[in-house]
């Protein structure tokens, strides 16, 4: 069986980067040599931010409210960077929609090409990467592995696709520094997501669509129906949203809400989380504040 985790090498990474064991060196290169096209749109996210939500809301702008149905997966029509490699990429039809779970230095960057970055409070991150870990059984390490184990991993950046506490901060920061990234968070997407999804699509300036999100009543509530968690989570069972097979209790679109952490990590696990974040704060102000 093949490992779970791999570890590839960047420049701008001291010793090795861990991501999906299915990623190789050589595909790792194609993806960050990849030249982005100006009509590019990159969804880039930590794991388990709401990267599958994003991009399913996404591709209902895009198609002006259709959704995807059985036989067909989310991950077809927004390929996945650094798990297909920069060659399938440039073969994908322009203007192209790409997800990628890479750090801002490593990521494919143009000026002109756009980039939504979403990201969630890391206790929660934490727990629902735990849960879609023991879902997988090539995941050799934490196969019955214990939730505290895992904690551990998380913050020391050992996770497949590397250290939280770098990697999200990092496009914070750039969020605030270009006008071509669009920072959003998962927690106000909960929260309001009939705002988020119109920010969204001023931020897309796809004048088309925009215009219709603005005035469009009905296609704005067909993008809420169908990105919605329940029908999110009864799509994911028939493949749409996630190709692996999972057992029946760790479905990939899970509990979708806000504060799980709560009835799982200790006093101590949360101060340590409170802890990194008041580092990273110090690092990139403001980072701290997102979840305060
Ligand atoms: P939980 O495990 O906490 O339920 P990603 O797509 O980045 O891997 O993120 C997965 C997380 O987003 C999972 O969190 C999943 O349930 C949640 N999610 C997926 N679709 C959602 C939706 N429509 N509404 C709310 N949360 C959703």
């Amino acid at each position: 069986k093949r490992p779970f985790y791999a570890y590839v090498k960047h420049p701008s990474i001291d010793g090795e980067y861990p991501v999906i064991g299915h990623i190789t060196q050589e595909l790792f290169n194609s993806a960050v040599n990849y030249k982005p096209d100006p009509s590019d749109l990159f969804i880039a996210s930590y794991p388990k931010n709401g990267t599958t939500w994003l991009m399913n809301i996404i591709h209902l702008i895009k198609t002006n409210g259709v959704p995807l149905g059985k036989g067909q997966c989310l991950d077809d029509v927004i390929p996945f960077l650094e798990f297909e490699g920069g060659e399938v990429i440039k073969r994908a039809q322009k203007p192209r929609t790409i997800k990628t779970h890479l750090f801002y230095d490593m990521t494919p960057h143009n000026p002109d090409a756009k980039y939504v970055f979403v990201a969630r409070n890391p206790k929660d991150v934490v727990v629902s990467f735990y849960y879609h870990t023991v879902g997988f059984d090539e995941h050799y390490k934490f196969k019955n592995g214990t939730f505290d184990d895992y904690f551990g991993v998380f913050l020391s950046g050992g996770c497949d696709s590397g250290d939280y506490f770098k990697m999200v901060p990092e496009w914070f920061k750039k969020s605030q520094e270009r006008k071509n990234i669009h920072f959003m968070l998962y927690e106000d997407m909960k929260k309001d997501v009939r705002s988020e999804i119109l920010k969204l699509a001023e931020f897309l300036d796809d004048s088309y669509q925009q215009s219709l999100l603005e005035n469009d009543e009905e296609l704005l509530n067909k993008v809420i129906e169908f990105s919605s968690f329940k029908k999110m989570q009864k799509d994911s069972k028939d493949g749409v949203f996630c190709p692996e097979i999972r057992p029946a209790d760790l479905p990939f679109v899970r509990k979708g809400i806000t504060g799980d952490w709560k009835t799982h990590l200790s006093r101590d696990q949360s101060e340590r989380i409170d802890q990194r974040l008041a580092e990273a704060g110090r690092l990139y102000p403001g980072f701290d504040q997102l979840w305060s």
